[in-house]
């Protein structure tokens, strides 16, 4: 450990050694939140992703045999925090919800290692190390892969309103996670009538509320409303259960368009 950086190749080092904890600690977080998680396709990019990070750890090391020094860990304070951060947070967060907490503390730990790399290769390459300059390229191309998977599993969680039914799930959870998605859903449905600017467009939301409607003339907005959202819809299987259904979402958007006009 270096007790003062008085040269860019030791500062190099002293960061490489941040990075090999920054690594070592994301593995643990990884393996640590595959218990958590409550998707199986989750858990699975976890694993995958723990894998990557034991290559990774090697490919570190690599490079300070490359550099003909000890491999010397450095302090990475900040994987820690953000393992600590979502600790805390899954602590309060209702069991159908933790997927969304986990992909949220994934998500900032790879923007963090990416960055990390980034500067890393900057270095390297400026003192032409160029070997370990490569294998940093892999390694920040292992993260920003990990971190476009990450990316896309979080939209399509949060686009199908987040939660996963579960059989101890309060209705008025439920109902909650319900509203908040036609919330969602309708201001963005208004944001783009209101782009569109035309009244056709405002026409034909209003068209689709009309038909979502039930012949007695009652909004829907009631609890057996939030039992669809969490049933597979037609036309899916008992697999997809754990999805909400693109048909049900868009009754729910109409309804609240409906909701919205008197
Ligand atoms: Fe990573």
């Amino acid at each position: 450990m270096f007790e003062r950086l008085n040269t860019p190749e030791e500062i190099f080092s002293f960061k490489l050694g941040s990075a090999l904890t920054m690594e070592r600690d994301t593995l643990a977080m990884l393996v640590d939140l595959q218990d958590e998680a409550r998707r199986p396709e989750l858990k699975q990019l976890l694993a995958e992703h723990a894998e990557e990070t034991r290559q990774q750890i090697s490919m570190i090391e690599q490079c300070f045999a490359l550099l003909d020094e000890e491999v010397d860990a450095s302090p990475c304070p900040v994987v820690k925090a953000i393992a600590a951060e979502g600790k805390a947070t899954l602590k309060k967060t209702d069991d159908s919800l933790v997927d969304a907490v986990i992909l949220a503390g994934a998500l900032e730990t790879e923007h963090h290692e990416q960055a990390v790399y980034e500067t890393l290769i900057i270095h390297a390459r400026a003192r032409g190390a160029v070997s370990v300059a490569g294998i940093l390229e892999t390694n920040l191309a292992v993260e920003q892969d990990a971190g476009a998977k990450v990316k896309a599993m979080a939209e399509r969680i949060a686009a199908s309103g987040v939660a996963v039914p579960t059989e101890g799930m309060s209705r008025g959870a439920k109902a909650g996670i319900v509203a908040g998605v036609a919330a969602t859903v309708g201001a963005a449905a208004a944001a783009a009538v209101s782009t569109a600017g035309g009244h056709a467009a405002e026409t034909s939301v209003a068209d689709a509320a009309t038909e979502s409607l039930p012949e007695d003339g009652s909004s829907g907005a009631h609890a057996a409303g939030a039992e669809t959202v969490v049933s597979p819809g037609p036309g899916t299987t008992g697999a997809g259960a754990e999805e909400f259904n693109d048909d049900a979402l868009q009754e729910r958007i109409a309804e609240s368009e409906h909701r919205a006009r008197p």
